[in-house]
């Protein structure tokens, strides 16, 4: 006994020497603010100047004396990209990267269910610790504004309430797993043509009420570690180093404590990027060959020539200290953080997560004649390119290097094994067969002319019971991809003649849509069902036969205003997109015309019948809103109003129904919308039953941004709230007063 005291005493004793002994800024006891204090006062110039800048394509180097590891960053958003070569795009070939790829953002806005967006955070989360990536390039934020947008299907749609919901759980989820996320691209970023070059212009109201909530949400309420400068310009500036983007409105106004990355190549300025607000350069001389093939890093930005402007005095290192602070902050909350749980890579539960987001995502636009879902056909006619293409592979910086990805031929055969599953390309859009090095697995070699491959989709649709189209877009440049936009928003190829063909010999056509944005659909009125199933990953095709047969229940809904054309959106009606080069051709003012009028606020506004609305999508089942109760009349600047409205699922399959509530300011001093969405709820419910959901707003849910006194502003008077299942499907009016 004697001797077991003697012995721990001995090891309490050591403990307490060795603690003595541990320097404060490895002391896991001491508050992480003191922590970096220390940390900082013992760096060398050199040292602070190496970690706000890149070492390789995607890492920073860390401070190896102190014991700060390599800092690694990687894409973003829909899966952990494979390792790429030190300083090249292609990827380096190994062969442990492969990754999990969860459905594209869009999909996941269409889901509206925050609980999905966190379990999409928490899953991406685990496969980053497994490859080691500290910091994760997305989730992005940024409005869809136009149909062309090139990146649109990485964002989560046009509405910023919506978009605010969503990326909150995505950030916490991925945080909650020691991975930074890298909110990107802040901001105006909302069409990809020029977008090193164009400059936006936009009104205070428009810039606070439509394209900052979302990043603000990420910032305040996901408690963001870092944030991705855009690419293009705000005020004449580009928005990696742009003042009032980042030390006025995202550091002073929202109080953000974590790190401004540099789009890759968004860096342009030294004095810039020292003032304004920058803090870690990534990705100049992006190419590393013609440019910058030696010491590229080194020439930087935020390197040498930095280090240059303090060495002569020009600078203190007031700047630089301030922006160390804040990556070793970064380092603290991930490499550093001893806390953080172990990383898995192609778990079973991460394939899991990505079906149900993808089931829960994808939206029923159209069923007429009870097509879907199918009933037991006998015979399955399959037509369209991009039921072989594997989706994960191309559209730029997103895409991925999936372990498995099941096409849609492959899912539906699997799930209709019963029957006689036929297939017709019926047109060539894109065969390229990889993408910085990735493969796509199936070849889409094909020489037929357009005329062979419609006759046969026709030959073969005759006696088919049912034709499941399976078109869209894809990821080639000019479609959903990023660096251009679409130039058209009709949809590619010969999709639209061979799927009038087919409708001449067989009516009983299925159209499924994969894309990340809306496309005109000249056979709409004779095509019965329509279904949009997105770039939804790994689980392809297995989502969208469970959709198709029924064994999934479709719940998502639109997260964009799906126009008949593009006169409908007001960028374009405007004649706002693309902008205007100024004379020299260095730069394109893109002035948003239509102001805060985006999506259904827009349509809205001039009385605009889209071909789908925002919020739209379909079950199979039937829900009934009954009366909505609320737990006071009025709402006052420091209190809640309640709606509560029993849901009941009238039909005969269980279902999940998306209840919206939006905001209708009766009078005001400035130019309001139609409508607003301020709260949505999804509910499940079984046949016959009836659930009570509830809808919570605040005095932010009238409020609007008034630009003489550059805040905030909620009028006292009358408003609407209007209630339903989609934003042209409101039945509830009731109407409240702010006092
Ligand atoms: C994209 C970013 C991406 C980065 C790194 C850029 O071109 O705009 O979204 O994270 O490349 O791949």
């Amino acid at each position: 006994m004697k001797k077991f005291i003697m012995s721990a005493l001995m090891i309490g004793a050591t403990a307490a020497a060795q603690a003595q002994n541990t320097p404060v800024y490895l002391d896991e006891t001491k508050p992480i603010e003191q922590r970096i204090d220390d940390a900082l006062s013992r760096m060398t110039l050199e040292e602070k100047i190496a970690v706000i800048h890149a070492q390789s394509k995607f890492s920073s180097p860390g401070v190896k004396r102190l014991g700060f590891p390599d800092l690694w960053t990687d894409d973003g958003p829909h899966g952990v990209r494979p390792d790429v070569l030190w300083d090249e795009w292609e990827q380096a070939g190994q062969t442990n990267d492969s990754c999990v790829a969860f459905p594209a953002l869009t999909c996941l806005a269409a889901t509206w269910n925050p609980q999905l967006a966190r379990l999409y955070g928490e899953s991406l989360g685990e496969e980053a610790l497994y490859r080691n990536k500290s910091v994760m390039l997305g989730p992005g934020v940024n409005i869809y504004r136009t149909p062309l947008g090139g990146r649109n299907f990485e964002y989560m749609g046009e509405d910023p309430w919506l978009a605010s919901r969503m990326v909150v759980p995505y950030v916490q989820g991925l945080q909650s797993k020691g991975v930074a996320a890298c909110v990107k691209h802040y901001a105006l970023n909302n069409d990809e043509e020029y977008r090193h070059q164009v400059n936006v212009i936009v009104s205070d109201r428009a810039l606070h009420e439509i394209y900052l909530p979302a990043f603000k949400a990420a910032v305040q309420e996901g408690g963001a570690w870092s944030i991705m400068g855009a690419y293009n310009l705000y005020q004449g500036v580009h928005n990696c180093h742009n003042a009032t983007m980042l030390n006025k409105i995202l550091k002073k106004d929202w109080g953000f404590d974590g790190v401004v990355i540099s789009d890759w190549g968004g860096c342009h300025d030294t004095e810039e990027a020292i003032k304004n607000g920058l803090d870690l350069e990534f990705g100049s001389w992006t190419n590393g060959l013609s440019e910058g093939a030696s010491n590229a890093y080194d020439n930087y930005y935020l390197a040498l020539p930095y280090k240059k402007l303090i060495k002569e005095g020009k600078y203190t290192t007031e700047e630089l200290d301030e922006k160390v602070r804040r990556v070793l902050r970064l380092f603290y909350r991930t490499t550093m953080n001893r806390q953080k749980p172990y990383g898995f890579l192609c778990s079973e539960s991460h394939y899991q997560a990505a079906l149900k987001i993808a089931q829960e995502g994808i939206v029923l636009l159209k069923n007429e004649r009870g097509l879907l879902p199918l009933n037991n056909p006998k015979k399955i006619l399959v037509v369209g390119e991009n039921a072989i293409k594997m989706m994960t592979v191309g559209g730029g910086s997103s895409s991925l290097k999936a372990q498995k990805e099941i096409l849609p031929l492959d899912g539906i055969k699997a799930r209709f094994a019963d029957a006689e599953v036929d297939y017709a390309r019926g047109y060539v859009g894109d065969t390229v067969q990889s993408y910085n090095g990735v493969k796509v697995g199936r070849s889409l070699y094909e020489t037929r002319s357009q005329t062979e491959l419609t006759a046969e989709a026709v030959a073969k649709a005759k006696d088919a019971d049912v034709v499941i189209f399976v078109g869209g877009l894809n990821k080639s440049d000019y479609q959903d991809c990023e660096g251009h936009d679409r130039k058209s928003y009709d949809l590619p190829y010969a999709q639209n003649e061979v799927i009038e063909a087919i409708l001449k010999v067989n009516p009983r056509l299925v159209y499924v849509n994969i894309s990340g944005n809306g496309a005109t659909l000249p056979w709409i009125k004779k095509v019965p069902a329509i279904v949009q199933a997105w770039f939804i990953g790994s689980e392809s095709g297995e989502a969208i036969a469970s959709v198709l047969a029924g064994d999934v229940n479709p719940s998502g809904k639109l997260p964009f205003t799906w126009y008949a054309s593009l006169d409908q959106c007001g960028a374009h009606a405007t004649g706002s997109y693309p902008g205007t080069w100024r004379e020299d051709y260095k730069i394109i003012d893109e002035e948003y015309k239509e102001g805060i009028y985006v999506g259904y606020r827009y349509t809205d506004s001039k009385g605009l019948k889209p071909l789908f609305a925002f919020g739209h999508g379909l079950s199979y089942t039937t829900f009934k809103l009954g009366k909505v109760t609320t737990n006071t009349q009025h709402l006052t600047p420091n209190t809640q109003m309640t709606f509560t409205v029993p849901v009941t699922n009238t039909g005969k399959v269980a279902g999940s129904e998306i209840v919206q509530l939006y905001v209708a300011a009766k009078q005001s001093k400035v130019d309001r919308p139609v409508k607003e969405l301020k709260a949505f709820q999804k509910v499940y419910l079984q046949p016959g039953e009836t659930q009570n959901v509830s809808l919570t707003i605040g005095v932010d849910a009238v409020s609007y941004y008034d630009e003489a006194a550059k805040g905030w502003n909620a009028e006292p008077g009358s408003y609407e709230a209007l209630i339903g299942t989609a934003s042209d499907k409101l039945p509830t009016k009731i109407t409240f007063k702010l006092k």
